[in-house]
């Protein structure tokens, strides 16, 4: 569904991705850890054409992103979800609003068959808030508003959705609920993902593969269990 080869980006002498690989496989789950600053919003900012790397090939889905132009890159990314870090939900539009917003903007792609108010309530549904529906998003708690703004990357059905951070910010318990409605929407739907985190518990629950992003490169990969048990301290500190 992805491949990244030799991504590179350095902002003045900040060299923060230095030769980044990675391939994300249908259906699967992979999760991406690194410490804070190390890149992990620049590499995803980069895989939706957000930000221009400076050297390095993006692939996802047989387009190269970086050749892409902007009416091509919206297409693409109607089939790729963005859970930004935060919810980035627009605080003066109802929740309604807000998931009505990706759909109307991509009419073309539902053919004349938008049934926004269908949609709307099955994401809402999905994410277990139908009764939030009429509430401005600074009525709703962080949770909430993390799980609307999944509903509104989910009513795009995505083939590929990209977590940034799903769970920062949110206690252990809310956490967990969210976990499981990002596996419960994989089952359903099948979609490959990709998860920026650097939260554990998360990464264990979640992941059917890891990536350590450490000092600009793919450190390391492995399932879960594989990495924890590496000796290497680099590894080992991610688990600590
Ligand atoms: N637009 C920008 N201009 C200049 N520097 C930037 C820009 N965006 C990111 N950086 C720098 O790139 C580095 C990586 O930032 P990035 O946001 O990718 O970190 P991160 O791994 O996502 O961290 P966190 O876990 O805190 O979200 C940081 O040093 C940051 O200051
Ligand atoms: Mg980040």
């Amino acid at each position: 569904m992805i491949d990244i080869k030799d991504l590179r980006k350095s902002f003045g002498d900040n060299h923060v991705l230095r030769g980044f690989n990675m391939t994300l496989f249908k259906g699967e789950n992979l999760v991406i850890m690194g410490k804070s600053g190390s890149g992990k919003s620049v590499m995803i900012k980069c895989l939706i054409g957000l930000m221009a790397p400076d050297s390095g090939s993006i692939n996802v889905m047989g387009k190269d992103v970086t050749r892409l132009d902007q009416d091509s890159l919206d297409e693409l990314r109607t089939d790729v979800g963005f859970l930004f870090q935060g919810s980035a939900l627009y605080d003066s539009m109802t929740v309604r609003e807000n998931l009505e917003f990706p759909l109307r903007r991509h009419k073309k792609r539902f053919e004349g068959n938008l049934n926004a108010e269908k949609r709307v309530m099955e994401a809402l549904g999905n994410v277990g808030l139908a009764h939030a529906v009429d509430l401005m998003p600074s009525e709703l708690s962080g949770g909430m508003k993390r799980r609307v703004a999944l509903a509104r990357t989910l009513i795009m059905q995505p083939k590929i959705i990209l977590y940034d951070e799903p769970t920062s910010g949110l206690d252990p318990i809310t956490s967990k609920e969210i976990i499981e409605l990002m596996r419960n929407i994989q089952r359903k739907y099948e979609t490959s993902s990709l998860i920026i985190t650097h939260d554990v518990d998360c990464a264990r629950v979640i992941s059917e593969r890891m990536i350590l992003l450490v000092d600009g490169i793919n450190y390391a990969e492995g399932t879960f269990n594989e990495l924890a048990k590496a000796k290497d301290q680099q590894i080992q500190a991610f688990f600590k």
